[in-house]
């Protein structure tokens, strides 16, 4: 049997289970999307959103790209969170990025991994660029790579922020939350190292006066 092919068995298993401890389980889940969370991480494989939240189907809306960026040009991240925001109403947004990111990885070598991966990992340049004081000063090659995990992940909260989307949100509903999170794929441990309130402060240059 190919590997593809057990993907399918399994998820047959799987959908038998289910019915058997709960016939009405998916009868219902078709029915209900009210999701509180959304949650932007990265599309590494060993970073499964409902698995380490230990949430189910119908409770977290999910995006995921390489490192968990937020780009303001990325329409398809922009649809998931206008829909999630004035759609979905959720009360809260999370970025979960992770250590041991190959992406932030990737941007902290020299190498050419060619157009589009290089456009992409260059938005993870720039956060180092922003912070360059802060990790140079820090010696050890992992732990900086740790620090430039956590701080990329305050960025994209900030990049959050910054759009209408979330302003306009907050001004009118006083919601969503947002989240800043770090995964450890060591442990199995989420770290919580930013957060941003509906009352947070944003710089002038990025706020809008007449939304
Ligand atoms: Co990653």
């Amino acid at each position: 049997m190919y590997p593809i092919d057990k993907l399918l068995l399994d998820n047959k298993d799987w959908a038998a289970g289910k019915v058997a401890a709960d016939p009405g389980y998916f009868e219902r889940l078709s029915h209900l999307q009210t999701p509180e969370f959304l949650w932007i991480g990265c599309s590494d494989s060993r970073v499964p959103a409902n698995e380490i939240t230990g949430t189910q189907p119908g409770e977290i809306f999910v995006h995921r790209n390489i490192a968990n960026l937020v780009i303001h040009t990325d329409v398809n991240l922009l649809s998931v969170l206008e829909f999630a925001v004035n759609h979905l109403r959720v009360k809260h947004v999370i970025i979960c990025g992770h250590y041991g990111c190959g992406g932030i990885k990737a941007a902290m070598n020299n190498h050419d991994y060619k157009q589009v991966l290089n456009m992409w990992l260059r938005n993870i340049k720039d956060v180092y660029r922003l912070h360059r004081p802060e990790l140079e000063a820090i010696a050890d090659p992992q732990a900086r790579e740790d620090r430039l995990t956590e701080l990329n992940v305050q960025e994209q909260v900030l990049h959050l922020a910054k759009t209408s989307i979330i302003q306009r949100a907050w001004k009118y509903e006083q919601r969503p939350r947002l989240h800043g999170w770090v995964y450890g794929l060591k442990d199995g441990l989420i770290k919580p190292v930013f957060e941003m309130n509906p009352d947070a402060p944003i710089d002038d240059l990025y706020s809008y006066d007449d939304l």
